[in-house]
């Protein structure tokens, strides 16, 4: 079959069908254009997918009529972003770029109030907030929102849709893109869908993944994991009222949404659009890795996964096409890869840069991370990583065993290791953490706890220890050195600037006490925020230590959009990189990760420059009368020659 000439034949009679006239003169050849130049890919993707469905033109059919409908809704201001955005695609790899992710109730008391933070936010230089969930769940456990209810409603507790779309007004006036979830594996279990599923309708059973008894669950269980084994065994929920079994990947109350249906993805392709059309900048695809279910495999990253994403994304470039997909998969670091690329996900976390600082603070050393980055870091020049030291989940330990087994690592021990070491369990151990998922059949387990507890700070301010807390304020620090500069989106958490403990309200609390996350989501407190007015404090020092940083990257180009290489040196506790902007600027950024001074060979840094300038220091270094540069315990040198 000719594709390109069948989409054509496709798209004319659609258009015979579909009227354009709705949509403003000045709109539609734009509109027009963009529907001819990606339909072809739309198509061609669809049929791949739904290579089994006889009715699949009546599908395309209905897509673009939602299309067109999705476009029409769409603001005139928000038609004028995307074009900005068109002109200039990789906006998101200024050196400008530095993110933040909160909860709205978490930071303030609901949006209206979140506006009234907009200053702080802008002080510290946020150019891209992600606010957690918001909208409509059940309540109760509703797992912090990842169950929703209705993606077209806010959370009543946090306000309306109206005072939603006002914010977003506000922020991109600010400067600052927003970014919202897309929640598109699962509904909650009382969406209207899931509720007329409950009902016997046979038509929304089929939105769902449904079962009479467990012989097919059974299967599928062969290969897949469980994801939260503490919360029940296996992925499937036995419904009372339809008395199936219905899969759910995650809490049992979150149903995961059966894509071999048309009907689904067409669905949530308006909830999408709807999203876009409040004023998102980008949309973060949660736990997109478990969208196909396929017999006999993981169900995760599936070839049709990556198909449906591709397919949502060339709805997004018809529609509304200044929105970026964000990937949320905490999974392999090849799987991971797979995801990002122009036409799928321009953005994607980066879990294994995350895992790694960790484990080179527990281990001291930089072996791993300098190994498995050194060919894994490079990701295609269209798109961007947004790196992270903590979020609103837990770690998952998920480097590859090939990198750690090339050390001689072995990483099925060494994750163990991990786990002890972040639990606190390992003698010496400076974190804090709390176990998450233990999964008493595989030994796996993965960690909570804030970023601040993690390193070290609870621990310290328990024993009063002075030396200690230095230690932490260091690895605070230390880790945000490197998310500032290796390349990509930083993205900051929520109280992590104002070094905010472990939060264990959450064990009084009847509907969180068994999620652990709910450690590392703290309230952030006025008491907080006066803290870092008071000059020696805790919060204080971390905050104008970050805030020094992140003026230092808002001041050089290198930071933005250049290329990053991995160095090995010959001093393996000692972390490496280059990079190199096309306006001639180098930075060489040299990280000590342990608390003991650490020596490297000046051949290393006289690559870069003879006399580079040492950004933070602010002076220039002079390597002729030496063979050695040395870094003091925890520091990180950010060095630069123009
Ligand atoms: C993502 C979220 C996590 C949630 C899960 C299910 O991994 O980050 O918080 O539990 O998806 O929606
Ligand atoms: C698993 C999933 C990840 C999710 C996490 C939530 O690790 O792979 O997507 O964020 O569980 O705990």
């Amino acid at each position: 079959m000719n594709l390109q000439q069948e989409s054509k034949l496709c798209l004319a009679r659609i258009l015979e069908q579909v009227s354009l006239q709705g949509i403003a003169k000045t709109q539609q050849q734009a509109f027009k254009d963009r529907l001819e130049r990606y339909f072809p890919e739309l198509f061609s993707q669809m049929l791949q997918v739904y290579e089994q469905r006889y009715d699949l033109h009546f599908h395309l059919q209905a897509l673009v009529e939602l299309l067109v409908e999705q476009f029409k809704q769409r603001s005139l201001a928000l038609k004028r972003k995307d074009k900005k955005r068109l002109d200039n695609p990789h906006w998101f790899k200024s050196e400008q770029m530095l993110g933040m992710a909160c909860y709205v109730d978490l930071v303030a008391e609901n949006l209206v109030d979140l506006q009234t933070k907009i200053p702080y936010f802008q002080k510290l230089g946020i150019t891209y907030l992600h606010l957690m969930p918001l909208y409509k769940s059940p309540e109760g456990d509703n797992d912090g929102g990842y169950a929703v209810s209705d993606y077209r409603q806010v959370s009543p507790n946090l306000g309306t849709m109206q005072q939603l779309k006002k914010l977003a007004t506000a922020l991109d006036k600010a400067g600052m893109s927003l970014v919202l979830d897309f929640v598109f594996n699962h509904t909650a279990d009382d969406h209207e869908w899931a509720l007329a599923a409950k009902q016997g309708d046979e038509t929304y059973q089929q939105y769902y993944y449904m079962f009479d008894d467990r012989t097919t669950p059974n299967q599928y269980e062969q290969t897949i994991r469980e994801i939260f084994p503490q919360v029940r065994r296996g992925s499937f929920t036995f419904n009372e009222d339809t008395q199936k079994w219905v899969w759910t990947t995650f809490n049992s109350f979150q149903w995961d949404l059966n894509y071999s249906n048309p009907s689904v993805f067409r669905g949530i392709v308006g909830e999408m659009l709807f999203l876009a059309n409040i004023g998102c900048d980008v949309l973060r695809l949660d736990a997109l890795a478990f969208i196909w279910k396929q017999m006999g495999t993981s169900c995760e990253s599936q070839p049709k996964a990556h198909l449906l994403i591709q397919a949502f994304n060339s709805c997004l470039k018809i529609a509304a096409p200044g929105v970026l997909f964000k990937s949320e998969a905490i999974v392999h670091p090849d799987e991971v890869a797979q995801y990002i690329d122009k036409d799928e996900c321009q953005l994607s976390y980066n879990p294994l840069l995350m895992a790694l600082l960790w484990n080179s603070l527990a281990t001291r050393k930089t072996r791993l991370l300098t190994q498995s980055l050194s060919h894994r870091f490079k990701i295609s020049p269209d798109c961007s990583w947004v790196n992270y030291a903590r979020c609103h989940d837990d770690i998952g330990w998920t480097f590859d065993d090939g990198d750690a087994g090339y050390l001689g690592i072995n990483g099925y021990d060494h994750r163990q290791f991990l786990n002890q070491f972040y639990t606190g369990r390992f003698q010496g151990s400076f974190a804090s953490g709390v176990p998450f998922q233990e999964n008493p059949q595989t030994g796996d387990c993965r960690v909570c706890g804030s970023l601040a507890s993690l390193v070290g700070l609870e621990q310290a301010l328990q024993q009063n220890n002075p030396a200690a807390v230095e230690e932490a304020i260091k690895r605070i620090m230390l880790l945000h050195s490197v998310l500032l500069s290796i390349g990509g989106i930083p993205l900051l958490y929520q109280g992590d600037e104002l070094a905010a403990l472990n939060d264990y309200s959450y064990l009084n609390d009847e509907h969180k006490k068994h999620d652990a996350r709910w450690v590392n989501r703290p309230k952030i407190t006025q008491v907080m925020l006066d803290a870092v007015e008071q000059k020696g404090t805790v919060e204080q020092q971390v905050y104008d230590g970050l805030a020094q940083l992140i003026q230092i990257r808002k001041q050089y180009a290198v930071f933005g959009d250049a290329p990053t290489e991995i160095i090995y040196t010959n001093n393996q506790h000692v972390f490496a990189f280059k990079r190199q902007h096309k306006n001639g600027q180098t930075l060489l950024v040299l990280v000590n990760f342990t608390e003991r001074e650490q020596a490297i060979n000046n051949q290393f840094i006289q690559d870069v420059a003879m006399r580079p300038l040492d950004l933070i220091e602010q002076q220039t270094m002079d390597l002729a009368h030496s063979q050695v540069t040395v870094l003091k315990p925890y520091q990180f040198r950010w060095l630069l020659s123009e």
